[in-house]
């Protein structure tokens, strides 16, 4: 089912028109569906049904409470990389036993609160890390448990600022390390050895590096279970690809069979960390048209949404498809959709042909996922709106910023 689809030429998110949306609440605008989060949420549960598995929401996507709530109340896990993301997590209602922690630069205190919150399990990083988590855990009488996030060297062909699982990558612990390093964990105070995995990269549109990775871990596992170390869980980490453009990623239940059939017989959890495919499709990003201006070599439509409310196509040259609020009938020209803001960087999307007329609301479709959460106030603009659609009711999940709110933390020199 479209959860965002035109009803009599304009488009709506479930049953409430966006340009209703807009008008009650401004531009721009992040509007969610609740339906396709619950939708795409169940789509994951249910490819592993067959197979011990808990689905592990990587917060970084979108931490908005309510997007999180949604997911808490589905009983999802959550995959977090911060004491930010964790207070998020518990504030929207999320099950601490269900959380695991993921990145390279945990604090003490960041472990801490953690231990104390009682989560799942720590995706540790690197030797290190391990040995502060030992020493922070054993001084608060806690022990914490641990899944070594492996870098098995695998390329997952995307983006190179979203590949994770290559050896020049920072992230995990490089493969051949890992046994020793395993060695080690099993020796220290505070440690309890749970898991393993790896997270190779994101948008990534192609099982074939999910179930080489994969068949790495494996074989650290067997390794370590002929050295009776049985570990409990395999965490496959998240990266998924979605359709922004013409893509085609594989399909949820074909990852899904995919990876259970590379775990063969053996009895072990299998851990995810889905942040995009959950989020993405679920959002739009609703923007209005301030001005159009005509060139010599490209036509800008100039709208009130900028690189700071959605940094993916000034950072990755990502692509996110237009649409247009109300279909229009006029003539079509090819516009650069751009910000306000000041730099050359600052576009939505390019080359796009619309009809647009000043006052237009267009929507920056697949935005539900790393476009709020990566958002910042860069020219001081206060942040969008967030407002999460559920059947014909609209719920405001965030109001918009103000000026004040940016400035409420600053003080003049006296
Ligand atoms: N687990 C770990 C440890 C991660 O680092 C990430 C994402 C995920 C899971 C979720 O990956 P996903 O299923 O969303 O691909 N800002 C970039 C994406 C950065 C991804 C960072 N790590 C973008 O907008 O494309």
């Amino acid at each position: 089912m479209a959860h965002f689809a035109y009803r009599n030429g304009e488009l709506h998110a479930e049953d409430v028109p966006l340009a209703r949306i807009a008008g009650r609440y401004g531009t721009p605008c992040y509007v969610y569906s609740r339906a396709a989060l619950t939708g795409a949420w169940r789509a994951w549960d249910g490819a592993f049904a067959g197979h011990d598995h808990l689905v592990c929401y990587a917060v970084k996507a979108n931490s908005n409470l309510a997007v999180l709530n949604i997911l808490a109340r589905l009983g999802s896990g959550f995959d977090i990389v911060s004491g930010g993301e964790l207070a998020r997590v518990l504030a929207a209602g999320g099950d601490a036993g269900r959380v695991v922690f993921s990145g390279v630069g945990k604090s003490a205190d960041e472990m801490r609160q953690a231990l104390a919150a009682g989560i799942l399990c720590f995706n540790v990083e690197s030797a290190a890390e391990l040995s502060r988590l030992s020493r922070v855990a054993a001084a608060c009488g806690r022990t914490a448990a641990v899944s070594l996030r492996i870098n098995p060297d695998i390329d997952a062909r995307t983006h190179p600022y979203i590949a994770t699982g290559l050896k020049q990558n920072k992230f995990g612990i490089a493969w051949e390390e890992a046994l020793a390093l395993y060695r080690r964990a099993r020796e220290l105070p505070g440690i309890a050895v749970t898991g393993a995995g790896c997270h190779i990269g994101s948008q990534i549109t192609e099982i074939g590096p999910f179930v080489a990775a994969l068949g790495r871990i494996l074989e650290l596992a067997d390794a370590l279970r002929a050295e009776g170390m049985v570990l409990g869980h395999i965490d496959a980490g998240g990266g998924l690809g979605i359709r922004y453009r013409d893509e085609s990623p594989p399909r949820i239940a074909d990852y899904a069979a995919a990876l259970v059939e590379g775990l063969g017989k053996r009895p072990v959890r299998l851990l995810l960390e889905p942040g995009r495919s959950l989020a993405g499709p679920a959002g739009v990003l609703v923007t209005r048209v301030e001005y159009l201006k005509r060139g010599a070599a490209r036509n800008f439509a100039v709208v009130d949404a900028a690189m700071n409310d959605l940094m993916r196509p000034a950072l990755y040259d990502a692509f996110h498809e237009v649409l247009p609020v109300a279909r229009a009938a006029g003539p079509q020209t090819e516009w650069d959709i751009v910000g306000p803001v000041c730099e050359t960087g600052d576009f939505l999307a390019r080359g796009r042909s619309l009809a647009l007329a000043e006052g237009d609301l267009v929507a920056i479709m697949t935005a539900g996922a790393y476009g709020m959460s990566m958002s910042s106030n860069y020219n001081s603009r206060p942040r969008a709106a967030e407002v999460v659609v559920d059947g014909g009711a609209m719920h405001l999940a965030r109001e918009r910023e103000t000026v004040a709110d940016l400035m409420a933390r600053e003080s003049i020199l006296p």
